[in-house]
């Protein structure tokens, strides 16, 4: 069917932290993509975004901090808004789920429900702390962790060996507001019997939404497979939307009730008069952009709760749901630092938005979890936005300068050679656009890059700077069609790439300038144009040629590496657990073990052995040869006329090829890296350790 409007949602990302580029490339670099790409094409769109504020790890941030949930919320809703500001984001409002308008739809959705009799009223046991008078979250439980036997693990899960827990499956459980021992107390909620529309959401998921992308329909006909529960739609908390019942004091809807309706909120506040147009008309069409961790709450939770709220609200179109975006190799984790944060990121690579942005999606994990690794981040951007796509670029400006003052010259006949290029460019849109209406924009961008391909084979094949020296004429039409070339780029990759789009248009003076990039409307230009010979006229006096995009050095490569590693060296640190103590020695057997310092007179690199260091040290009786294993720690040359303590009475032994008397102590640390251990106060060499 041919739908008139096309409304799309993106996770609402919580508070309670800044976004990093797992975010970006699984929801919001992708849904900008999606809405530009839709603009170009002249179609309606809405794009929706907005924080989500609600739900216990804000609680716990705020009392860690010693703040209100408000503070923190307030603080991380404008660095998550003002960042993807910056990336070019082009939302059509991002709002937030502590607002008015929120709360009231929120209330709204499940008195609707509960009116109509359609939530279950059950009692259980839940874990309470009574010196504090509340009932408590699950990770507001903690204790010993019945799997590995931690301290400190939470009431749903031990961080230490990763088991998903029940605050009940803990060993001495306690609360984390008090510490005092939990009990267990009867509690009232109200459950979404999902069990009730399952047959509903397995005939619309299953039989009508084949085409959905494999990952979401394998993972909602599991889910569909085991059955579904009711689900509790309250919580006992005191950060959150109220339940708008009498009597109901202290009790808040679960986050993951008010944060799908913050979609339904946020087009109310943008469009108070025609917001229900998008959300229940025939004709419009919803899309949500989420993460793998979401596709329950997306494609069974909402659509059963607009299932029993009824009243013509149509469910989405499609989930085009990713899979996750790993970090050189590891899981991105926000607790452990391991990710890269957009905020930081827009800091240390001011006007480079568009290299993440197209890394990002060159390698989104679209199909299978992916990595994002720095080194492919730089490859990327030389191999790819320099020297394929601003290098062509960059080439057709500059000789349009160079041979007609930087006017579009009037073309004249066109050879095979011309047409051909054109006609290939004609193909790759077809590509293109295939893929960017079926949600696979990783293929787009090869795509896109594709026609930057076409443009620079084109000018190595027709050569117009040698023609210029015989044929002006020929050289004419051999840069108009390169200049269409770069009109072609600039509307192709203008859904992935906004902000060279902006800088191309300017040069070639195509589309309407545009003062922010994050503003959601077409800048002037439209999809149909790829491929056409006319995009940019002739006569047309082009702008001063700019760079589009610049080499990044290994430098700062690498102080991206430095800042991982020292993320990777403090949570080492952080988690580090002393090994038990070793069984007890009598004092004659460590009497036995003749400990001394040495000065070190020698040290050097042992020949084909990476990790050994070779140091002659004076032992205060003679000089001896000891080899140690310190090579990726210290240079030889830092170590010479330093004091350190070795095991003098040890065999001797040989190690590669070199005869070691005694051994060197060192100090393992967290991270496994050795520390030498030296006297604090220099001594006399030969001294012995007791
Ligand atoms: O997983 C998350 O980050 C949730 N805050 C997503 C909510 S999406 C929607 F329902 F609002
Ligand atoms: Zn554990």
């Amino acid at each position: 069917m041919d739908f008139k409007r096309t409304l799309i949602t993106t996770a609402l990302p919580y508070a309670n932290g800044p976004v990093h580029i797992g975010h970006l490339a699984g929801v919001y670099v992708p849904a900008d993509i999606y809405a530009r790409y839709l603009r170009l094409q002249g179609r309606d769109v809405l794009m929706i975004g907005g924080s989500d504020e609600h739900g216990v790890p804000i609680t716990i941030k705020a009392r860690k901090e010693g703040v209100t949930p408000q503070d923190i919320v307030d603080r991380y809703h404008k660095i998550i808004k003002d960042s993807f500001h910056d990336l070019g984001i082009s939302f059509d409002i991002y709002s937030r789920t502590t607002s008015k308008i929120h709360h009231d739809t929120a209330s709204d959705f499940f008195t609707r429900i509960n009116d109509q009799g359609k939530f279950v009223k059950k009692t259980s046991l839940q874990p309470y702390d009574a010196e504090a008078g509340e009932f408590l979250a699950d990770r507001y439980v903690t204790g010993t962790c019945p799997r590995c036997g931690a301290e400190g693990a939470f009431g749903d899960q031990c961080e230490k060996c990763g088991s998903s827990l029940n605050a009940t499956d803990l060993i001495n459980p306690r609360s984390v507001l008090t510490s005092a021992p939990i009990t267990m107390k009867e509690t009232t909620h109200w459950y979404l019997p999902l069990d009730q529309y399952e047959e509903a959401l397995r005939h619309w998921i299953l039989d009508e939404h084949k085409e959905w992308r494999t990952n979401v329909y394998g993972q909602c006909k599991s889910w569909l497979d085991l059955g579904l529960q009711p689900r509790a739609v309250s919580r006992d908390l005191n950060w959150g939307v109220p339940v708008p019942l009498e009597g109901a004091q202290g009790k808040v809807l679960y986050v993951w009730f008010d944060a799908p309706i913050g979609y339904v909120s946020n087009t109310k506040e943008l469009l108070p008069d025609t917001w229900e147009q998008w959300w229940k008309s025939p004709d419009s069409r919803i899309i949500h952009f989420i993460g793998k961790d979401n596709i329950v709450f997306h494609c069974i939770v909402f659509p059963a709760m607009l299932m029993a709220y009824g009243d013509g609200f149509q469910l989405p179109d499609n989930v085009p749901s990713n899979e996750f975006l790993n970090l050189e190799g590891d899981k991105i984790s926000t607790s452990r630092n391991w990710a890269v944060w957009l905020h930081e990121y827009l800091q240390e690579f001011p006007g480079k938005q568009d290299v993440l942005r197209y890394v990002l999606t060159a390698n989104a994990p679209e199909a299978k979890d992916n990595d994002f690794t720095w080194g492919d981040f730089q490859t990327r951007n030389n191999s790819e936005l320099v020297a394929t796509l601003g290098n062509f670029v960059n080439r057709a400006i500059v000789l349009t300068h160079k041979y007609f003052d930087g006017v579009v010259p009037e073309p004249g006949e066109l050879f095979e050679i011309d047409k051909r290029a054109l006609a290939e460019i004609r193909d790759v849109k077809e590509q293109l656009t295939e893929a960017m209406e079926t949600f696979h924009f990783r293929e787009a961008a090869s795509k896109a890059m594709e026609i930057a391909r076409i443009g620079n084979r084109y000018l190595q094949e027709t050569e117009p700077w040698k023609v210029a020296k015989t044929d002006l004429k020929r050289t004419a039409t051999i840069l108009y069609i390169a200049l269409q070339i770069c009109g072609d780029l600039a509307v192709a990759f203008e859904p992935i790439l906004p902000f060279m789009s902006q800088k191309l248009c300017a040069m070639l003076k195509i589309g309407t300038p545009v003062a922010d990039v994050a503003e959601p409307k077409a800048p002037g230009l439209s999809w149909d144009m790829i491929g056409r010979d006319d995009i940019v006229k002739a006569g047309t006096k082009l702008g001063e040629p700019v760079l589009l995009f610049e080499k990044i050095e290994d430098d700062a490569i690498e102080a991206q590496k430095q800042k991982l590693a020292e993320s990777k060296r403090l949570n080492e640190i952080a988690n580090f657990k002393a090994e038990p103590q070793a069984p007890e020695v009598d004092f004659d057997t460590f009497s036995k073990c003749d400990l001394r310092v040495g000065t070190v007179l020698e040290c050097k690199k042992v020949p084909k052995a990476d990790k050994l260091l070779q140091f002659l040290i004076d032992d205060g009786l003679e000089k001896r040869t000891i080899v140690s294993g310190i090579a990726k720690y210290y240079q030889p040359e830092e170590l010479v006329g330093k004091q350190v303590c070795f095991i003098a009475n040890l065999p001797s032994r040989k190690l590669k090829g070199v005869t070691s008397q005694g051994m060197i102590l060192s100090a393992v640390n967290a991270d496994g890296s050795l520390s030498l251990i030296t006297p604090i106060k220099e001594t006399t060499p030969g001294a012995k350790i007791s």
